[in-house]
């Protein structure tokens, strides 16, 4: 990795000084910039927030290190945070996510930091967090726990002055509890997953809707009359079910816990084991969490011309080694993101590498929703500036009046006004003593 122009993060930007980045093309801004502020239209919570932190500074002196997926979405959020006074430095959370010209808008027009080049390797991936950690942050945030986990593995003389974080993600938060149970988290960490104006809309509908985009524009299939298989009925599965659903398709869903399956049916669905959904399906979707839920024994069973792809946050869900060691040599790319592999003479396809197809094959959860996701991410970095000395490692919830306010700016945005509650009704929420 060649470390570009490296000036001190957070300087100012022009053509003779950038900060310190590694990204793939910075010729690339103008475009970058171009769809920046086209998320930016859809982004009036966080556009608000941002006019307040301009004002305000709450994050003055603060040097912030976040691992997210380099989208327009998230360089309106680091544009946030900087407004705010933070010192802020960017690297991707995932080696597909990463938009170049995002990247390059970032550094070249917003003075921002950045690590993070589309297709980057392990390799890459890892200086760029190194990078990023080399900024020694006050405070981290994380999509899916990397950073936490790089910094408490490979660099604990960092845990004394990291004093708070952020995790953005259900995969990160499970992380960061088992951390937190092992006793071995070092600081405290809000899940901003937990937030109700957080997981209700970003991973329901965000990731229902850019997950089914993801697999149209890697295919280009017609959905409706269609077998979809969905493993995992939380937040993400719910929304991807809905959504294959609301296209035409028969969705069928896959879960190991008794309440999500049921639900799972009463919502419309059918909902069988994956050795019974291997042989029924056309398409699959991965949102678990877990390791390996799709495994040799399952391909073996799977019809010619299947479409696998997963939308949880690691690439583990989808047994690639097993299914790679099944198809021997008849492994071949047969269109951008799709990657055939022949089983027993049936053509089986892996989109995007097993890796979020959502963010790789499409442009992730659209705006809309990341305006509220970014807007928890936004007041939670300011919540843990100002209060960080009182909170003992651990991970905490958004607070609920910060949810509550997201939900409140959104609806004003959008123009839409709730009824009060009249002085009787009151009363009568209070009240015990009326019946039938
Ligand atoms: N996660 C899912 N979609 C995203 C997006 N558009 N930007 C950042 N993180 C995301």
């Amino acid at each position: 990795m060649t470390i570009q122009n490296p000036a001190a993060p957070g300087s100012a930007a022009g053509a003779s000084k950038l900060p310190a980045h590694d990204v793939a093309d910075l010729s690339l801004a103008a475009e970058g910039k171009r769809r920046i502020e086209w998320a930016e239209r859809e982004m009036p919570v966080l556009r608000l927030i941002r006019e307040r932190f301009e004002r305000e500074k709450p994050l003055a002196g603060l040097r912030l290190a976040a691992c997210l997926h380099v989208t327009t979405e998230t360089a309106n959020l680091v544009r946030t945070l900087k407004a705010g006074g933070a010192e802020v430095v960017l690297c991707a959370s995932n080696p597909l996510s990463t938009q170049d010209e995002t990247a390059a808008a970032l550094v070249a027009e917003y003075g921002i930091s950045v690590f993070a080049r589309h297709g980057a390797d392990r390799d890459m991936y890892y200086k760029h967090l190194n990078a990023a950690a080399d900024v020694r942050p006050h405070m981290t945030m994380d999509d899916g726990c990397d950073l936490v986990t790089l910094i408490h593995q490979e660099r604990r003389d960092q845990l004394t002055e990291i004093f708070a974080g952020t995790e953005e993600t259900t995969t990160g938060v499970i992380r960061l509890k088992a951390m937190a149970a092992d006793d071995a988290l070092g600081y405290p960490v809000i899940a901003v997953n937990e937030a109700l104006t957080k997981h209700l809309f970003d991973n329901r509908y965000g990731t229902g809707q850019s997950t089914v985009d993801g697999v149209i524009r890697a295919t280009n299939l017609l959905i409706a009359g269609r077998h979809v298989v969905v493993a995992g009925y939380g937040w993400c599965g719910k929304g991807i079910a809905s959504r294959f659903r609301g296209m035409g398709a028969q969705v069928a869903v896959v879960e190991v816990d008794q309440v999500r399956a049921l639900e799972a049916l009463m919502d419309g669905n059918l909902v069988m084991t994956i050795g019974d959904a291997a042989s029924w399906g056309d398409i699959f979707v991965t949102a678990t969490g877990d390791i390996h839920v799709i495994r040799p024994e399952h391909f073996r069973k799977m019809r010619d011309g299947v479409i696998m792809a997963n939308s949880g946050h690691f690439d583990c869900e989808i047994d690639l080694p097993g299914l790679t060691e099944l198809a021997g040599d008849k492994i071949r790319e047969v269109r951008e993101n799709v990657v055939e592999y022949t089983v027993g003479g049936k053509r089986l396809h892996v989109l995007a590498e097993g890796r979020l197809v959502n963010l790789s094959c499409a442009a992730g959860h659209p705006a809309s929703v990341m305006d509220m996701s970014f807007a928890n991410q936004a007041l939670a970095g300011e919540y843990l500036a100002q209060k960080h000395a009182e909170l003992p490692k651990g991970v905490y919830d958004v607070p609920q009046e910060i949810d509550v306010e997201v939900a409140r700016l959104k609806l004003a945005a959008l123009d839409i006004v709730l009824d009060p509650l009249t002085p009787e009704q009151v009363k009568y929420l209070a009240s015990w003593q009326h019946g039938t």
